[in-house]
């Protein structure tokens, strides 16, 4: 299983017991002391994985920031950690907007973006004093002029464009195309371009675009890149509109299995920043900020899950399921986009390969699969698997299902671990319940 150890963190290794460690820590030891399932963040992969952005895209394009899509994961030790990496943060909602507080993350370099913000969480935003409010439609558009009007503030926005590109990606994480949920079509992005320049409660600073998700093409971005500064240079013409900011979004695509190798940042970083800096000298263009918003790229493979084995079932000339102690309440990416893991024997890097198994989870659904036909040594039970790329997109789309508590999260480095969110426990499964009498 050595054959997989490049899809975990950099400073995974197998230790003098056969174990997988990952930053120092043996991962045996990890599941024992904290329990399973156990999420674990490697710092260091976490921290350079901030630089492999920040210096991919500063290298071909100086004017450019790194807001890190905080949906992929966040909570108050990883909000401090992008904070001291220099990083902004891009948040959906009051309750990312909440963690950031609470990390006290910088507030002006927060991005805030959703496709049907709430009244409150505007009225919360510019409270705050964030950064950008990245305003999706018209409605959204009409509510913060007035809400800004009223306190007497102009705040900066950008507009999310829909630049009708298909960055071919699954469906459900596909959104640059122009039947989606989010972002203005073209049309409407005029109108809107018109409404903010005449606002004197609204500071049109640039225009966004994010197509999708695990997009392992370039292209699709060049081609976003393309739509968006021309509709720029339009509509300079039209009503005096200045693009300072081109927020290309995120989407960089990282290696989930061996057979799946995902291009390096600095392939993105060349590609796009060269576009920009050729398609503004043609349209006569002032350079604007350039803003990408990594979310999977800057966490994915820091983070790794770790569960026990329990049950192994054999279906003679069928299958063999080895159940482990999580599944589908802790990720549901399997089930959700038939996304495809790998996996270890943690606590048996060295064992030889025995045959197929496929790794259920012990939810009550027989879609609660996380691995299908994966070649693995003889599991039993008591083995801890470990899944690499874990770290986007698991924890922060878990649920209770089956009244299951979500995981502990571990952050290991120079041979530390330090829990960072401790497992649930019963009474936060009761604790939002109130007393109530039948009659
Ligand atoms: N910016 C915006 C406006 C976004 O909507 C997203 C992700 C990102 C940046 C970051 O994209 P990333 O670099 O992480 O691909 N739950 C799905 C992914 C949903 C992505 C939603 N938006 C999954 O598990 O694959």
């Amino acid at each position: 299983m050595l054959s997989r150890l490049p899809l975990f963190p950099i400073s995974s290794q197998i230790n003098e017991a056969g174990h997988l460690s990952i930053g120092g820590c043996d991962t045996v030891g990890l599941a024992a002391e904290f329990g399973t399932p156990l999420y674990l963040f490697d710092e260091s992969n976490l921290r350079s994985s901030c630089a492999e952005f920040r210096n991919g895209f500063g290298r071909f394009y100086p004017d450019s920031k790194v807001v890190y899509a905080c949906k992929a994961f966040i909570n108050r030790a990883l909000a401090a950690i992008f904070a001291g990496e220099g990083l902004g943060l891009d948040v959906v909602s009051a309750g990312e907007l909440a963690i950031a507080r609470s990390a006290d993350f910088p507030m002006e370099r927060i991005y805030f973006h959703g496709n049907n913000k709430s009244a409150e969480e505007l009225e919360q935003a510019l409270e705050l004093g964030i950064g950008r409010i990245v305003v999706d439609n018209l409605h959204e558009l009409k509510m913060l002029e007035e809400i800004a009007g009223r306190r007497g503030l102009k705040p900066d926005i950008l507009l999310r464009l829909l630049p009708g590109v298909d960055p071919h990606t699954h469906r459900y994480i596909s959104t640059g195309i122009i039947d989606s949920k989010f972002g203005f079509p073209l049309p409407r992005a005029e109108e809107a371009v018109a409404q903010a320049m005449l606002s004197s409660s609204l500071n049109l600073v640039g225009l966004h675009s994010h197509i999708g998700s695990l997009i392992f093409e370039v292209d699709p971005y060049l081609r976003a890149v393309d739509v968006v500064l021309d509709f720029a240079v339009a509509m300079g013409e039209r009503y005096g509109f200045k693009i300072s900011e081109l927020n290309i979004g995120g989407g960089y695509a990282i290696r989930y299995t061996m057979d799946t190798p995902a291009p390096p940042v600095s392939n993105y970083a060349e590609a796009i920043s060269s576009r920009i800096t050729t398609r503004c000298r043609k349209l006569g263009l002032a350079l604007p900020r350039l803003i990408v918003e990594p979310g999977r790229a800057i966490v994915g493979r820091s983070g790794v899950a770790l569960y026990k084995v329990g049950a192994v079932k054999d279906i003679p000339g069928i299958r063999r399921y080895v159940a482990v102690d999580g599944g589908m309440g802790d990720n549901i990416r399997p089930a959700l986009y038939e996304a495809r893991y790998e996996a270890v024997a943690a606590n048996r890097m060295n064992a030889e390969e025995s045959g197929k198994v496929t790794i259920a989870g012990k939810f009550c659904e027989s879609g609660d699969v996380l691995i299908r036909d994966i070649v693995m040594p003889a599991l039993s039970s008591g083995d801890i698997v470990a899944l690499p790329c874990c770290g986007a997109y698991c924890l922060p789309m878990a649920s209770n299902y089956n009244a299951s508590l979500k995981p502990a999260v571990v952050l290991v480095g120079e041979g530390k671990a330090r829990l960072i969110r401790r497992r649930e426990t019963f009474d936060d499964l009761t604790g939002c319940d109130l007393d109530w009498k039948a009659g």
